[in-house]
């Protein structure tokens, strides 16, 4: 498959249009594979599931983001120079090993909690209902743009008081970093440009704190430990991220795959019970987090039948993770009944994804209205459409669709 540097597979065109079989095949020769990554760097691929989910808690693998710009250097065999982000947007809790990371979470759990969450369903509904009146109103959608993509954004970016007409910009960062294969100038100006926005943000919050989460984060307190100016701009960075570039592709991910199923999709809307299930199911099957997982081990470490040296770069692939067969029978179905719990969509282990509740809610309430509101039909070839490119994240560039209200 594609183009080959020392030897090594790199992870190129044909994966974005198709990573599960790449995984697949790796998986089959061993638990982790040394490939090259877009930008030229060697690292090793976990894809089977029970040494992900191994890999995922054992702290042997490092995420602390001091070392890793030389690790990553070390490990460089080609391409061009390599980005420098914000220091100011690194150091957030998910670059981080205990004991800072523990505590850095402690802070933030105090600010998101369930209760929180739970707070937040009236809104979600109330966005999600009035997205899906402009989308049927036209009939002809793309459906990342109409639903998928604006719901996510408009919590998170109320959950943080980003006013409205500076959304656009964010999506514009945002996508420039998560995509991470522009060139390094693009990507440093977007995160210098990022940073100086939080950096006001927090201000602004600092000195006037309202009702909303972000005050509540500003205020989170543990035995007068608090989160400082640069943790919080961190830490927005982090929720401003994962909720811009995460929801959208369980939304999008979910529907075109039920879509593609009639059968898993009448089973749906037969048995509504079932909804929580197939978000689940889907979150397995079409992980929307493909391998955003870096570490790198601070010793040699024996990950089933392989050794993986000190000071290498590890990527632990979720997807591969969650179709595997050994764990789910039969993993390339979509089947909304089985038992997904336990997937690896979230992670496992100390970083498992704090917004998790929040990221099933807005899945469950987003798939859920639109399959009680319209018959929906995809108006694309199935190849005709495009993933995006970028190897940590899996999910639809655009998704056009026909509705019909019910
Ligand atoms: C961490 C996935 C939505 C906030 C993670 C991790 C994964 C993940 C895999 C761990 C990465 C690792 O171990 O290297 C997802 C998926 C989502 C989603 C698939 C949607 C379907 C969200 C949302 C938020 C959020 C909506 C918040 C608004 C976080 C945070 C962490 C995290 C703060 C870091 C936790 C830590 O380091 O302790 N997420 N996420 N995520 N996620 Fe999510």
């Amino acid at each position: 498959m594609g183009e080959k540097i020392a030897g090594l597979d790199v992870l190129g065109e044909d994966y974005f249009a198709d990573p599960h079989s790449f995984h697949a095949r790796l998986r089959e020769r061993a638990a982790a594979s040394e490939i090259v990554l877009p930008r030229g760097t060697r690292a090793w691929l976990v894809t089977r599931y029970e040494e992900a989910r191994s890999a995922l808690a054992d702290p042997r693998f490092s995420k602390h983001w001091e070392r890793f710009p030389e690790v990553m250097e070390r490990n460089r065999i080609g391409g061009g120079d390599a980005p420098k982000f914000d220091e100011s947007l690194v150091q957030h809790m998910l670059n981080m090993d205990p004991p800072h990371h523990t505590r850095l979470r402690k802070l933030v759990t105090k600010a998101f909690t369930a209760r929180r969450v739970e707070q937040l369903r009236p809104r979600i509904q109330e966005i999600t209902d009035r997205l899906l009146d402009e989308a049927g109103e036209k009939g002809d959608v793309d459906l990342v743009d109409a639903l998928a993509f604006p719901l996510p954004i408009t919590v998170i970016c109320e959950m943080l008081d980003v006013p409205m007409d500076e959304r656009d910009e964010f999506r514009v960062w945002s996508n420039v970093l998560v995509a991470g294969n522009g060139e390094p100038e693009q990507l440093q100006q977007a995160g210098a440009q990022m940073a100086g926005y939080l950096a006001k943000l927090v201000e602004h919050k600092r000195a006037n704190p309202g009702d909303d989460f972000f005050s509540a984060l500003v205020q989170a307190d543990d035995e007068g430990d608090r989160l400082d100016p640069m943790e919080l701009i961190a830490m927005a960075f982090l929720l401003l991220v994962a909720g811009h570039e995460t929801t959208v592709n369980l939304i999008a991910n979910g529907v075109y795959h039920l879509l593609r199923d009639p059968e898993q999709l009448a089973k749906l809307r037969a048995d509504r019970s079932l909804l929580p299930g197939a978000v689940e199911e889907v979150l397995r099957f079409e992980s929307p987090v493909n391998q955003a997982t870096f570490r790198y081990t601070n010793e040699d470490v024996e990950l089933g039948d392989v050794v993986i040296p000190k000071d290498s770069v590890v990527v632990v692939s979720l997807s591969g993770g969650n179709r595997d067969g050994a764990r789910f029978p039969d993993p390339d179905r979509l089947d909304i009944t089985r038992q997904a719990a336990g997937h690896l969509a979230f992670g496992h282990g100390i970083h498992y994804c704090l917004g998790a509740p929040l990221a099933r809610m807005e899945g469950e309430i987003a798939i859920g209205s639109l399959l009680e509101r319209f018959d929906l039909a995809l108006t694309a070839e199935p190849e005709e459409l495009r993933w995006r490119e970028g190897t940590l994240i899996r999910g639809l560039q655009s998704l056009p669709v026909s509705l019909t209200p019910r």
